[in-house]
């Protein structure tokens, strides 16, 4: 799809409309400048809970709250005019009852801007999707590795490597897409299972640690810039490295105010010039 300047914002409709199409382009972001980078090239940015880690430094996104993803999501809207922007829902805030997930979102959405909300979760939440999407708040589901889960799950790893695990997350992804989902991140898990889910369902997939088969697929823009490097799963490629330019530029800085070279007469503001005194007044 090709981007002109000033054109509208993507719809969510129109998203679920590109199955099987040119494949959809999502990145994350966390604030407005990202965000207004960004924002001419993608179809989707995800205000992804991801920033409990690689924001806030948290080891899991299980500490990420409501007001967190308000206040960011509200700031990416801010920086994004035309790529429809989605918000995580953290953890906590919607696996209650369909009916917490309903206020909470409703929040999210009026206090960012956001078109639509992404909640993890399979079969389990489907009655959850469906009460969100009758209301008028568009779900995308994800499935597959659901970092939220950790704890359940027993770490990052994987999934779908056996033929019962893989059955149960198309099961899921079947469930989510039936209950009204637009579409379906699906992540790290092996290749040809999200194949299947692809095939199986009739909205786009978006894949991360997943397969190129995928109708979309969606990165972490802090690892795809190489900003967070405490670690880089197998499913990154980053395109930049922006963590090893910042930490050069701050030795620089620090180097140059050390040895009385910052700042510098251009970095300086001239006092006033002195006015020039008056003509006497002609006879
Ligand atoms: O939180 C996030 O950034 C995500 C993506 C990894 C899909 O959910």
């Amino acid at each position: 799809m090709s981007v002109t300047p000033g054109s509208k914002r993507v719809s969510v409709p129109a998203l679920a409309r590109r199955k099987g199409g040119e494949p959809l382009v999502c990145l994350t972001a966390h604030s407005t400048p990202v965000a207004k980078l960004i924002d001419p090239h993608v179809d989707m940015i995800l205000v992804g809970d991801s920033l409990g880690m690689v924001v806030y430094g948290f080891e899991s996104t299980l500490p990420v709250t409501l007001d967190m993803m308000i206040a960011h999501g509200a700031a990416v809207c801010r920086g994004s005019s035309r790529a429809c922007v989605i918000v995580d829902m953290p953890f906590a805030s919607y696996q209650e009852s369909p009916q917490q997930a309903f206020r909470n979102a409703a929040r999210v959405m009026a206090e960012t801007g956001c078109a639509a909300v992404k909640l993890e979760g399979g079969a389990e939440m489907a009655e959850t999707v469906a009460f969100l999407t009758a209301r008028g708040v568009p779900v995308m589901g994800h499935v597959g590795l659901t970092p939220q889960s950790v704890n359940a799950l027993g770490g990052f790893r994987t999934r779908g490597r056996t033929e019962a695990e893989g059955d149960a997350i198309l099961a899921d992804a079947r469930a989510i897409a039936e209950a009204g989902a637009f579409s379906i991140v699906v992540e790290g898990v092996v290749e040809p299972l999200a194949d299947r889910i692809t095939a199986a369902v009739p909205v786009p997939t978006i894949g991360i640690g997943a397969s190129l088969g995928c109708d979309g697929q969606v990165l972490v823009t802090d690892d795809l810039l190489g900003l967070f490097s405490d670690f880089t799963p197998k499913f990154v490629r980053r395109y930049a490295q922006l963590g090893g330019q910042i930490s050069e530029a701050a030795a620089c800085f620090a180097d140059d105010v050390r040895n009385r070279r910052f700042p510098g007469p251009e970095n300086v503001f001239a006092p006033a010039k002195p006015k020039p005194a008056l003509e006497p007044a002609g006879d």
